[in-house]
């Protein structure tokens, strides 16, 4: 029996993923093949240089670079476990469909605050608890935002010191060196239609970006429908200009078919390093700071954790640094809980304010989205799978991953009554203001992201919409519209003095009216693609919402009955003036304590028109470059550094004294690629035995788990 995950959350009822059981993927031999990356420990240290918290997409991309100064000592703690387990399914990119994560351990599953602009809806909102975070159990789509909107981020902090380092030049540079691009095969080439600008990508980073090698004929039709329907073609999304429609790129590893996530590219093929303890089962409670520093430049001095659910707390020390990594809902949740944060909402929560920070949590944006379904008889990979043939355990057809996409701007959207909403947007601030927040550096900040969004982001070329076409569903396809650059902001707060409860989430989706216009046009539009050659005689009939939905204010109810999120979320530690609501500085470091910084999802100050995770790595390697250079100060030696200088995590006795210092340069990647050369060395590369036995429950998600 089959059972359709997304589609539960999307069209039926959430209820149905709770019948969603683990599959019963066996794989003992690729166990034994597998490596196991030797920085996981169990025993860690009394005190490290760096204690950074969350071992997801971007904890572990800063765990591996500033590691890879000998003379660093580097802590990840991560609140949920190895996923040694769970590997065969995270591995397998098709198991994000048929054999989802949803329903394990290794999913957080948040829900939302009823929406009132959602019909009352308590949204889902799964999150990766594992190391690689939710980069283990996402939908692998792979893309990035484009030059407009990250110079709109920039302008936003441009006399802040440090802004420099947010330009698109800078930027683009750091998410490429994140990356080992691989061209689609031939035949997936043709049969997809897909086009690329090698030169935008990057070849020798640990993430690797590249196609399923398999695909189906509808893929191919989509952007030729889309340009029918009014969407240009682009050929080149990745260097700054993300949109029109076209085919992404996925976090596959094509030598073996396998997910490239943050665990696999920048935790497995590290050396031992002396210097580096990553702990999992550890769940961050508080920041602990010195209480004789001085108040308005607090240190902290440790970080308090518990591995048994609280019932005791530990403590390690931090000789240098914090760094958050917990994500757009943890890292709020880690500062509120530490007594950083909203006066108000620390009081209500009944926790001791340590530091006043109202931005904390604030500015939360979010891609929320719809999708229509029709049906067809032509073969689905959903179709393929519920019929259990071969293709159930041939790793080619389980690489293939829905991966084709548009995004739209306003003027595709609204031609030329585009200036009448921008008109209407910008008249509309104030009411949407007062409830923002009672705090007039957050509302301002609220402004000043209002204001980037209407006048650079609405009026540019940046997609407000992105569409996507899924068919992992066995006999259906849909394709979804999703909100990319909302002017509705929610916010992430707590309403408990337990670090161990969970935060309150309310993105407010569809309170601002534009929202509701852009995301109905978005649909609209989605409807009209599929019903344009050569896409439309692939599709039999619209089952979902169907014929009954034809009216604007029909499209509004529906949709508010609708909506789910694209697991987007953003902008919880923004990067903004103080004086604006901001968290961090354009160095990252929190306002008012001496030595803690964030950088993960939670600090662009605006949402991206693109999925989150390439901007994600490429913030995390920027982040680490700058906080290398800042305890680095004096002229870079590039040297074989030697394992004497780093005892401090000696305590890990599995680590010998290797290096992976690169003999050319400081700052080279962890090795990830079969053609990688230092620290592979160290490796052994095995071919991956595929001993898989599919489960007999198909678990699948929409148009994808995004
Ligand atoms: C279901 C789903 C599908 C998605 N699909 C895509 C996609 O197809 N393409 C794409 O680009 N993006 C996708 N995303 C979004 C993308 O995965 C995230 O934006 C990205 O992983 C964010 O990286 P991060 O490091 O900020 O957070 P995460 O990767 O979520 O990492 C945060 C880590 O911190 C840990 N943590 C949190 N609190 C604590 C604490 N108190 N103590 C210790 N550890 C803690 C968490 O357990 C987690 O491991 C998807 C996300 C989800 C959930
Ligand atoms: C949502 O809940 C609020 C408060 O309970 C109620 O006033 C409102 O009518 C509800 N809206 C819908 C669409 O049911
Ligand atoms: C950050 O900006 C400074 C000043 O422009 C520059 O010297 C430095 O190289 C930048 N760092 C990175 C990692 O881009
Ligand atoms: C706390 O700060 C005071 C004042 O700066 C300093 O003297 C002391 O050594 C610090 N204590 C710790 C444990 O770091
Ligand atoms: C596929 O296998 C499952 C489990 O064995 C079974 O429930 C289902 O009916 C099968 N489907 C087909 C089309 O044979
Ligand atoms: C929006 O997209 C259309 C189609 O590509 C393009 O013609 C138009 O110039 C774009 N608008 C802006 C402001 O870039
Ligand atoms: C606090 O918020 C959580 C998460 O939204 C919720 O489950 C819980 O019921 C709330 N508790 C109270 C007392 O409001
Ligand atoms: C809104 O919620 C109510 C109550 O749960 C439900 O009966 C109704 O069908 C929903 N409306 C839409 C449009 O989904
Ligand atoms: C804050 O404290 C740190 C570490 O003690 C110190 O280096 C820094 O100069 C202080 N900053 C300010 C603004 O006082
Ligand atoms: C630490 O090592 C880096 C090179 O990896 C070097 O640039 C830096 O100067 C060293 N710092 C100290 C304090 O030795
Ligand atoms: C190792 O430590 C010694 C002194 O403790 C220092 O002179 C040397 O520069 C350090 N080496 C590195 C690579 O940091
Ligand atoms: C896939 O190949 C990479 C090398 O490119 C290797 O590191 C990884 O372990 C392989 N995955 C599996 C599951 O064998």
């Amino acid at each position: 029996m089959r059972r359709d995950l997304f589609a539960a959350a999307a069209i039926i009822a959430v209820a149905e993923r709770a019948l969603a059981a683990p599959g019963a993927h066996n794989g003992p031999e690729t166990e034994a093949h597998r490596l196991s990356a030797r920085n996981i420990v169990d025993d860690i240290a009394d005190d490290y240089d760096f204690v950074i918290v969350g071992g997801g997409l971007a904890g572990l991309v800063l765990g591996a670079r500033l590691s890879e100064d000998a003379n660093h000592t580097v802590l990840v703690l991560e609140a949920g476990g190895n996923g040694d387990e769970f590997r065969d399914r995270i591995d397998i990119p098709g198991d994000a469909y048929y054999d989802s994560l949803w329903p394990t351990e290794l999913n957080w599953d948040f829900y939302t605050v009823p929406q009132t602009g959602a019909n009352n809806t308590s949204c889902e909102w799964p999150r990766g608890k594992v190391l690689g975070g939710s980069s283990a159990i996402n939908g692998l789509y792979m893309n990035r935002p484009g030059e407009h909107e990250l110079n709109a981020w920039q302008d936003l902090v441009s006399d802040l010191d440090g802004a420099d380092n947010w330009t698109w030049d800078s930027f683009y540079a750091a998410m490429k060196k994140s990356e080992t691009f691989t061209p689609p095969v031939d035949g997936v080439v043709q049969e997809a239609a897909i086009t690329w600008d090698a030169s935008s990508h990057g070849s020798k980073g640990p993430i690797h970006q590249s196609y399923p090698g398999y695909t189906f004929p509808y893929v191919g039709k989509w952007s030729t429908a889309a340009q029918a329907a009014g969407v240009p073609l682009t050929n080149d999304p990745y260097g700054g200009q993300n949109w029109g429609a076209y085919v992404a790129t996925s976090a596959i590893n094509p030598t073996n078919w396998t997910r490239s996530y943050s665990r696999s590219g920048y935790l497995d093929p590290l050396p031992p390093r002396a210097n580096y303890a990553v702990l999992a089962n550890a769940h961050v409670t508080r920041i602990l700071f010195n209480s004789s520093s001085p108040a308005g430049n607090l240190t902290a001095k440790g970080v308090e954790y518990t591995r048994d659910g609280g019932a005791t707390k530990l403590t390690v020390g931090v000789k240098k640094e914090v760094i958050l990594a917990g994500g757009t809902i943890g890292s709020p949740t880690v500062l509120l809980y530490s007594g950083i944060g909203p006066k108000d909402v620390l009081s209500a929560a009944g926790v001791p304010i340590v530091a006043e920070l109202p931005g904390v949590g604030q500015h939360l944006q979010d891609h929320v989205s719809v999708t229509v379904q029709w049906t067809t008889d032509n073969p689905t990979a959903g179709s393929l799978f519920a019929d259990n043939g071969t293709e159930t355990t041939d790793p080619v057809f389980l690489s293939y991953v829905n991966d084709a996409v548009a995004y739209v701007n306003a003027s595709v959207l609204f031609g030329n009554k585009a200036s009448d909403l921008k008109t209407s947007i910008l008249s509309q601030f104030d009411q949407f203001a007062t409830s923002a927040s009672s705090d007039t550096g957050v509302v301002a900040g609220y402004k000043a992201i209002y204001d980037t969004t209407a006048n650079d982001i609405f009026n540019g070329p940046t997609g407000l919409v992105e569409l996507l076409i899924g068919n992992n569903v066995d006999g259906a396809i849909r394709i979804g519209a999703a909100l990319q650059h909302p002017f509705s902001h929610g916010s992430i707060t707590i309403n408990s003095s337990n670090p161990l409860d969970y935060p309150v989430i309310d993105p407010k989706y569809l309170t601002h009216p534009a929202d509701v216009q852009i995301l109905r046009e978005g649909i609209k539009l989605a409807r009209r693609i599929g019903e344009t050659e050569p896409l439309s005689s692939e599709l039999k009939s619209e089952d979902y919402p169907g014929s009954d939905v034809q009216t604007d204010e029909e499209w509004e109810d529906w949709m508010r009955g609708g909506v789910f999120t694209e697991f987007h979320p953003s902008s919880t530690c923004s990067m903004l003036p103080l004086d604006q609501g901001g968290v961090v500085d354009a160095n990252l470091r929190v306002y008012g304590l001496a030595n803690v910084r964030v950088a993960d999802a939670s600090v662009p100050p605006i949402a991206f028109s693109a999925h989150l995770m390439a901007s994600t790595y490429g913030l995390a390697e920027q982040a680490s470059s700058l906080i290398r250079a800042y305890h680095n100060k004096k002229a870079p030696v590039v040297t074989h550094a030697s394992s004497k200088n780093s005892t401090d995590g000696s305590k890990n006795s599995k680590a010998t004294a290797t290096t992976s210092i690169s003999a050319s340069t400081s700052t080279s990647a962890p090795s990830s690629t079969s053609t990688s050369t230092s620290s592979a060395s160290s490796l052994n590369h095995q071919p991956w035995s595929f001993f898989i036995v599919v489960a007999a429950l198909m678990v699948s998600t929409l148009v994808s788990s995004i």
